[in-house]
């Protein structure tokens, strides 16, 4: 069965807007056991937002834990979310520490950084989704008071789009160099949109541009499959591995070169070992990602 098709569309609890909110949802997990990585005060107020019975209650430290199983998928998810949110912050802010003023989240998603970073005076974030997805991020966040730290402008529109004069049209300019990522994104791109899409924002970024971008690598079926049958007992129907395009795609560091970029290639395991959680790092299921941070030349 397919699962995906070109213009499929989605809303933060269905299809690959779920996996924003299962993410979000791994974020305010780590946030409650580990700040020194990641502190995300807005991660559970947005999962409970959206409504997904099972996230909201591993969101907020409530669901039973008791199944092996499920709580060693959890727990590797909930370390690679830590390093990853951990990895993308130190990214923007060095970026800003060098000058950069103009950034831009590919994917945002539920993810709010431009709420909680300390972005220099002066720096403008554009955040780019899936209208449904922009729309109830803003509305969920101005319901709760919370004020962005930079100047934010949202961008709702398709990636697989011509999302650049969406961007354009926001006020983005590719006179300025530019701090982007791309997290949690390029596998649900087909592999011809992940080349378009480096492609796309290779055009818009002036020397000196920044872009950091993860490939991650889903869980098999196996190894999801007590999560699946839990989060299914409580009307959750989303498998994630349905949500990516497998087969081959360009690595995206070589990929770069051509365009201009020089990147530096860091492997998931060698994020967890850093940070202290290698112990648990072998057996992670995701210990196949990987992490690009590229600068243009
Ligand atoms: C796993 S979530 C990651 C969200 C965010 N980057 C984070 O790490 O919290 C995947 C995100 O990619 C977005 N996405 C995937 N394909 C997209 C597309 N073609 N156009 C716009 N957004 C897309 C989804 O809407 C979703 O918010």
């Amino acid at each position: 069965m397919r699962h995906r098709h070109d213009d499929d569309t989605w809303d933060l609890a269905t299809s690959v807007g779920a996996t924003a909110t299962l993410v979000a949802a791994a974020r305010a997990v780590a946030s409650r056991t580990d700040r020194r990585l990641v502190d995300d005060a807005f991660a559970e107020p947005l999962v409970r937002a959206v409504g997904i019975d099972v996230f909201e209650r591993w969101a907020g430290g409530e669901l039973d834990l008791s199944d092996d199983d499920c709580r060693h998928v959890l727990q590797w998810f909930v370390d690679l979310m830590a390093v990853r949110t951990r990895y993308f912050d130190e990214f923007f802010l060095d970026a800003a520490a060098a000058g950069i003023r103009q950034a831009v989240i590919l994917a945002a998603g539920l993810d709010a950084r431009s709420y909680r970073l300390p972005w220099p005076p002066g720096t403008t974030v554009f955040e780019i989704d899936q209208p449904p997805v922009s729309a109830f991020k803003t509305a969920t966040l101005a319901g709760m008071d919370a004020q962005p730290t930079a100047d934010l402008r949202a961008v709702p529109v398709d990636l697989r789009l011509d999302w650049p004069a969406a961007l354009r049209g926001a006020g983005f300019e590719s006179g300025r160099p530019t701090a982007w990522i791309a997290e949690g994104l390029l596998p649900f791109l087909p592999p011809d949109a992940q080349d378009r899409l480096l492609d796309q924002v290779s055009a818009l970024s002036s020397a000196g541009s920044r872009l950091a971008a993860e490939v991650f690598v889903p869980p098999s079926r196996e190894v999801m499959r007590p999560l699946r049958e839990r989060w299914s007992d409580q009307g959750f129907d989303v498998e994630p591995s349905d949500l990516v395009y497998a087969g081959p795609r360009h690595d995206v560091a070589r990929y770069l070169a051509q365009h201009g970029w020089e990147t530096v290639t860091t492997p998931l395991t060698r994020l967890l070992a850093d940070n202290g959680i290698a112990t648990r790092a072998a057996a992670s299921p995701f210990a196949g990602s990987k992490y690009y941070a590229s600068i243009r030349t």
